[in-house]
């Protein structure tokens, strides 16, 4: 089988999806990128561009969605980068017109955008993806196959802490800075810090959380040189060139967690640190301490027991999960390399492939007829995790994540969904 796809939104994220793209046709011919759509010609015209240097194969471009799908009759699936406020509606358009759905995390801009999609996934009957790369890096796997593998015991806490900014924003993209667009800086970094918590340690039950805005005047500062890489081309149409600008949510979060195996788990997420940051991501077990790797690193985990003061890093890690292997897709792209305990990659060969996986498992799920690894449920349960800390802040009290996930808890997100008329 062959498979027609399309990209909508060609920013800084459609350029990386791009790249994955060419990094999956290396390997696999049953794929091609028909069709590239963003707002602005230019941004659509140079991923174009640039999937033609890596494919030989030039994408049609267009600028308005809907004349996409019209044109575009023999399309099987599409893959969305636009922003997260955009997402159900082109998500939603495409499964009504047939077409299988790769989306960017977070899957939707609000729970009940993301419900609206798990709707028409399930009454269309195709597949819903969401494209989040940071659990599908090798190591996280190696990760989660430590702790499977009850080295450190049973886990009992978790600490995820990200400690930053101060008073510039390390942003290349203006709707970050604004709530309706995603939710806001916490929900923009939080889907993938949510993402990992419920991949390692499993469903939340409740969240009781404090959050403030401690910094609303920022300075705007380019991104890490290697993620600005990306963005230099794209077409700013939300913040003006002004220098300066207030944030207007909340930029710090500190929550804690209680999970349904009974664990407890510690969630702070700042970026109005002035002066000192830190990053903290370990998992405390009966007989140990799991540090988790930071993703896209190529740098492995760390096992640290307390009997003897064993210490397992590097390659000893893999005697203590003798059974462990990389999935077929992951070891595919990854080289065939089916065990490691680290990888020598740049942050963008590694980012490639990640998306390249992410394009693989999903193009898997439409051709088996199986479910991806984050469909509609995982997905819509990862963005109601990120918004938690949010609406326990809101409502005063602990809530429950069976409250945020129904809905029944959203005083946060409320203003989104109105502004959106959901
Ligand atoms: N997985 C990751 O590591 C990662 C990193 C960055 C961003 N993201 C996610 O990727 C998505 C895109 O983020 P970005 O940084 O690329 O943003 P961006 O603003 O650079 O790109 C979004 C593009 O979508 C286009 N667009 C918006 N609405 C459109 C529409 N209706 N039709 C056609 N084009 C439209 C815009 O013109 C823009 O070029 C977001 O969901 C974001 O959270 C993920």
């Amino acid at each position: 089988m062959s498979l027609s796809l399309a990209l909508v939104g060609c920013g800084g994220m459609g350029l990386r999806h791009a790249y994955g793209y060419g990094e999956l046709k290396k390997r696999f011919s049953g794929v091609r990128l028909e069709a590239v759509c963003d707002l602005h010609a230019s941004s659509a015209g140079h991923v174009a561009s640039e999937v033609e240097l890596l494919t030989g194969e030039r994408p049609r471009v267009y600028t308005s969605f809907d004349e996409m799908l019209a044109e575009e009759p023999g399309l099987d699936a599409l893959d969305i980068a636009t922003d997260p406020r955009t997402h159900h509606t082109l998500a939603v358009s495409a499964m009504e017109a047939g077409l299988h759905v790769l989306v960017e995390k977070p899957m939707a801009v609000t729970v009940k955008a993301c419900r609206l999609m798990a709707e028409a996934s399930r009454k269309h009957r195709r597949v819903l993806s969401v494209a989040e790369n940071y659990r599908r890096d090798p190591m996280n796997r190696l990760a989660k196959a430590l702790l499977e593998s009850g080295v450190i015991g049973t886990p009992h806490f978790m600490l995820k802490i990200g400690v930053g900014g101060g008073s510039s924003l390390a942003c290349s993209v203006g709707w970050h800075t604004r709530k309706e667009y995603g939710g806001g800086v916490l929900v923009e970094q939080g889907a993938h810090e949510a993402d990992l918590v419920l991949y390692f340690m499993g469903e939340v039950r409740s969240v009781s959380a404090e959050a403030a805005l401690f910094t609303p005047d920022r300075t705007f500062v380019a991104s890490k040189e290697r993620l600005s890489q990306y963005s230099e081309y794209r077409v700013e149409s939300v913040s003006s060139n002004s220098p300066t600008f207030t944030l207007g949510q909340e930029d710090t979060a500190f929550a804690l967690l209680r999970f349904q195996s009974g664990a407890i788990g510690q969630y702070t997420l700042t970026n109005a640190s002035h002066g000192f940051g830190i990053s903290l991501e370990t998992v405390h077990g009966s007989l140990g301490t799991l540090m988790l790797p930071a993703s896209r690193t190529g740098k492995g985990p760390e096992v640290r027991l307390e009997a003897g003061g064993r210490r397992y890093e590097g390659a000893t890690l893999l005697d203590l999960v003798p059974e462990w292997e990389l999935d077929d897709v992951t070891a595919g792209i990854w080289d065939g390399q089916r065990r490691m305990s680290s990888y020598d990659l740049s942050f963008e060969e590694a980012d490639r492939k990640l998306i390249a996986v992410e394009l693989q498992e999903f193009i898997y799920a439409i051709e088996n007829g199986t479910k991806p690894e984050i469909d509609e449920v995982v997905g819509a349960m990862v963005v109601a995790l990120a918004y938690a800390p949010l609406e326990s802040n809101c409502a005063g009290r602990p809530v429950q994540m069976s409250e945020v996930i129904s809905g029944a808890e959203s005083g946060y997100q409320r203003s989104i969904d109105e502004g959106l008329g959901l």
